[in-house]
């Protein structure tokens, strides 16, 4: 395990994660019925982008740099509100110095009723992850491997809610593990909104991974990419997807309006963002 998020918390694709975490959670709250997110591979919670890792990339000033102080029009601008208010919380000097991991950004918008669950596999982290949620009993960080997880903690008993999954894509074999991950998942609880993360680098790993997920039998998913630029000669990460599956009926909508600042904010001059069916009733 040599995956450090350190290195790239805040960039294009935490803020696509993000964006679209925070309004499948913020969808969950319009019903009064409580809701759990369980966060599979949770990272640490909380990033210094002063820190060494995050100031070797710099990865954090194509991403939430340019987007938290962007005169952002609506309905974008309200729709990405509630992320970026997390992230202005943890900033009241101004700038953005702290960047928010995906189960801060949960945790920060879940009502008294609703829980997180954060799993993290690497001890370190999970200590670390464990440290920012002392005392809270919304929250629940265990040390464990997310991919067993993903079959062992569902269904909540709460029945309703969201499983994120962000692996590392360090290893060969994510993108399988990620679709048999959710086939194993979905059997078990077919009505959860499930939100996977992916790279847009290997396209060909790409194409058979979403044609894995077409062939799944799940009625409704929707895919939501973001690409930088136009395919590099040399493997580069030029973009990100979230495949959502049962997602929110008014996300397709919210996508339509978010997408766009977001391909001009981040994107290179050829940059596209599109939110596409990949199974639909
Ligand atoms: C992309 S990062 C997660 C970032 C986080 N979801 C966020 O948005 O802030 C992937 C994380 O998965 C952890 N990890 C790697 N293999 C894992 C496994 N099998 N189970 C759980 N966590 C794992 C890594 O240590 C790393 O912290």
């Amino acid at each position: 395990m040599n995956y450090r998020h350190a290195f790239h918390a805040g960039n294009f694709a935490d803020v696509l994660k993000h964006a679209v975490l925070a309004r499948i959670v913020e969808y969950l709250k319009r019903k009064p019925g409580a809701f759990r997110v369980i966060d599979t591979h949770a990272g640490i919670g909380l990033y210094d982008l002063s820190g060494e890792e995050a100031q070797k990339t710099g990865e954090w000033r194509g991403g939430i740099g340019r987007l938290l102080d962007a005169a952002i029009p609506e309905p974008a601008g309200g729709l990405l509100s509630p992320y970026l208010d997390v992230v202005r919380a943890l900033n009241p000097e101004g700038g953005v110095r702290h960047y928010p991991g995906s189960p801060l950004v949960t945790r920060r918008l879940l009502r008294e009723s609703d829980r997180l669950t954060a799993i993290e596999l690497h001890p370190q982290d999970s200590q670390t992850l464990k440290s920012h949620f002392a005392g809270d009993w919304q929250v629940r960080v265990i040390a464990l491997d997310g991919w067993l997880a993903l079959g062992a903690h569902v269904p909540p008993k709460e029945k309703r809610g969201l499983v994120l999954v962000d692996p590392p894509f360090e290893q060969e074999g994510d993108f399988d593990r990620l679709a048999d991950g959710l086939a194993t998942a979905y059997r078990r609880w077919p009505g959860g909104t499930y939100a996977l993360w992916y790279p847009i680098k290997d396209r060909a790993a790409v194409r058979r991974f979403r044609e894995a997920l077409k062939a799944a039998g799940i009625a409704r998913i929707l895919d939501i990419t973001l690409e930088l630029r136009p395919p590099s000669p040399e493997p580069r990460l030029d973009g990100c997807g979230m495949v959502v599956v049962n997602p929110p009926f008014v996300l397709e909508e919210e996508m339509a309006a978010i997408l766009p600042v977001l391909r001009d904010l981040l994107g290179e001059r050829n940059a596209t963002a599109r939110a596409e069916w990949l199974a639909r009733e």
